[in-house]
């Protein structure tokens, strides 16, 4: 059975289902070499705009890192364990497309990282999120530290990092933890068509939008000079002749993507 399901549309949305719903697609190391895979594979399809990412069943998106690979690792295999999930969520945040969670159940330790690592958090009203890791003797690893605080905020970050409680989708969006919540069933479709909007949008215009926002946890005068170098680029593209081109012809662009 393969560990990540993998089929792009016909407008280039690639949905990527992380596959193992008896262990609520807890990653295993080698679920994380197959969503790895599945990354690489996306970066080299010419037709891939966007990639929206869910969990197989309807129970979870991801349930955390498989607690069953921890007590064998001393630390340095753990830093090392840590550095591999990290090295592929980077991997995914560093997509030129939109990247979509669309979070259909439980999103905990591991799996809230995940969501988190994505450009945009779609969820189902049955999604739980939490950072449950001080109930287990760690601490969040794939990037829960570094991310959370940035998107919720420092102090509603310590809050889940340190109580381990979990946060239901409607909490999720008062924090800001998701952009939208829709009915259990619809969270697939719903982040598709968001992940399509983005990608019926000028592509390079969306590649170095992320770049910028990516950067935006850098001293502000340095971000400013990188947006100011990135919208540069921005305006060496075609796709800026024609949006303009088309804006005053009243037409709608098409896109070259350069
Ligand atoms: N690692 C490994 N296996 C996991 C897992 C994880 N993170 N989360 C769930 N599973 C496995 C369970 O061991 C169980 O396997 P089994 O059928 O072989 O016994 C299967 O997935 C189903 O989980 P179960 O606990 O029976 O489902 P539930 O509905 O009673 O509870 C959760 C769901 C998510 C609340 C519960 O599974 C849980 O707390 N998981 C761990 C969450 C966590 O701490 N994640 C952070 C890890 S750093």
């Amino acid at each position: 059975m393969d560990l990540v399901l993998y089929s792009v549309d016909d407008e280039g949305i690639l949905t990527l289902t992380l596959n193992r719903p008896d262990k609520l697609n807890a990653l295993s190391l080698d679920l994380m070499d197959a969503l790895d895979a599945a990354i690489a594979r996306a970066e080299k399809d010419g037709s891939v705009k966007a990639i929206v990412l869910t969990g197989a069943g309807d129970k979870a998106f991801v349930a955390g890192a498989d607690i069953s690979q921890f007590s064998r690792l001393n630390a340095l295999d753990g830093a090392r364990f840590a550095q591999r999930g990290q090295d592929v969520f980077g991997r995914l945040e560093a997509f030129p497309g939109v990247v979509v969670a669309a979070v259909n159940g439980y999103a905990l330790g591991g799996g809230c990282e995940l969501a988190l690592a994505c450009h945009l958090r779609v969820a189902s009203e049955n999604a739980v999120f939490g950072q449950p890791e001080v109930n287990l003797g760690i601490l969040p690893g794939y990037g829960g530290t570094q991310r959370l605080p940035r998107i919720v905020g420092r102090g509603l970050a310590l809050e889940m990092i340190l109580t381990g409680d979990r946060v239901g989708a409607q909490r999720a969006y008062e924090m800001g933890l998701v952009n939208k919540v829709v009915p259990a069933g619809e969270v697939v479709e719903a982040a598709q068509r968001l992940a399509k909007t983005i990608a019926g949008k000028a592509p390079v215009a969306v590649a170095l939008s992320l770049r910028a926002v990516h950067a935006s946890s850098l001293p502000q005068a340095q971000g400013l000079a990188y947006e100011a170098a990135l919208f540069g680029q921005a305006c060496a593209t075609d796709d800026l002749k024609e949006g303009a081109a088309a804006f005053l012809e009243k037409r709608k662009p098409t896109w070259q993507g350069r």
